[in-house]
């Protein structure tokens, strides 16, 4: 098939990992006998310093042209000031709310080769299988944001359908796995929680009347994530509590470095990204862990351009790679040896040449 995808390094080890997944790209365009087309853009503080904005216009142009959009990392000391007028995370959060990617999945499955490298106990991570879906255009991210010498605000909203869309498309997923679905809010304190609630029960109530239900607090979520992974199914919560408990989550894979994340809306175009950031204490070191932003492609090849058997060859590579002993730093266990980044593609690039 013929695609056109287009690549947004950003910022730190963005390019790093970026380049890994491009790699990897090539790989299954070569063996698989189809024809993509990458498109390299601008996106972060490395487009703040080359245009004076995060997300230019030539980079919006091109993610709306293409099939689909996979994204390294942004941000960085350089453009963290508190005063800074202009930020790279607002180039992502722009670019999240134009293509319409209001659902963010991110898949936390314990992979056996790495169950040493979690802090917690094997016996809790055996079996672990979730996906996390995490509303990602709207909430405290998008609200209004004042800040003034002695104050400042930012605005949590949602409205009915923005929470109807999120829960429809979990309860979905949940339909096609085992059938269990977990909402996470506060809604003993936050009024955008309280309506989440009415309007989840309902559509679940309404709609889905056989996925076996379950509601936590965000705060008990959080301690249930480590006490009982292996319970949860598919998990649906909004955007900033999304966002802290799966970084919580990469803690039973063993690294934040692992997990991948698929940004999807109502139309096939998505936008791919690791869960990590741009890590810029070990940018440009050629150290930074790849598996995320491979495992983030292998996403982009089933959702937006329905090639499944070429995202399970790319999974199947990434757990032989590690089944063989390939460990990047992050993963590897104290005193033994590792892989840099491209050492890691390497094993991953000639292990997905053997899967059948
Ligand atoms: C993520 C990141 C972003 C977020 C930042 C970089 C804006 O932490 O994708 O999880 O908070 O959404
Ligand atoms: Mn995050």
């Amino acid at each position: 098939m013929e695609a056109l995808i287009t690549l947004l390094p950003g910022d730190g080890i963005g390019p790093e990992v970026t380049a890994a997944a491009h790699r990897v790209l090539k790989e299954v365009a070569t063996r698989f006998e189809h024809n993509f087309e990458f498109d390299v853009q601008l996106i972060g503080g490395s487009a703040i310093d080359a245009t004076g904005e995060p997300l230019p216009e030539d980079t919006v142009a091109s993610c709306e042209r293409s099939d689909a959009v996979f994204l390294g990392a942004v941000g960085g000391p350089k453009w963290s000031d508190p005063n800074a007028a202009v930020r790279p995370e607002q180039g992502l959060l722009n670019l999240r709310s134009v293509l319409g990617v209001y659902a963010n999945l991110r898949p936390v499955k314990v992979i056996d080769e790495l169950i040493s490298a979690s802090p917690l106990k094997p016996e809790i991570l055996d079996g672990v299988d979730m996906i996390v879906v995490r509303e990602l255009t709207g909430g405290i991210y998008f609200g209004e944001k004042i800040r003034e010498a002695t104050f400042a605000t930012d605005v949590c909203r949602y409205q009915t359908d923005e929470i109807e869309r999120i829960v429809r498309m979990a309860a979905r997923l949940a339909e096609g796995r085992r059938g269990k679905l977990c909402s996470v809010d506060k809604a003993n304190v936050l009024e955008t929680s309280r309506l989440w609630r009415d309007v989840t029960s309902r559509l679940l109530r309404d709609e889905f009347p056989r996925i076996e239900v379950e509601t936590l607090l965000v705060d008990a979520a959080a301690m249930h994530l480590l006490k009982r992974p292996r319970d949860f199914d598919v998990i649906v919560t909004e955007n900033m509590f999304g966002d802290i408990l799966t970084d919580e989550a990469s803690m039973l894979v063993g690294s934040l470095g692992m997990l991948p994340s698929a940004s999807l809306g109502d139309s096939r175009r998505g936008l791919y990204e690791p869960i990590h950031g741009s890590a810029p204490d070990i940018a440009g070191q050629g150290i930074a862990n790849p598996c995320g932003a491979i495992a983030s492609a292998a996403l982009l090849l089933r959702h937006s351009l329905g090639l499944n058997a070429e995202a399970n060859a790319i999974e199947a590579a990434i757990t032989s790679a590690l089944a063989g002993g390939a460990r990047t730093a992050d993963i590897a266990e104290t005193g033994l040896g590792h892989a840099s980044t491209t050492e890691m593609v390497d094993r991953i690039v000639s292990a997905l040449r053997e899967v059948e």
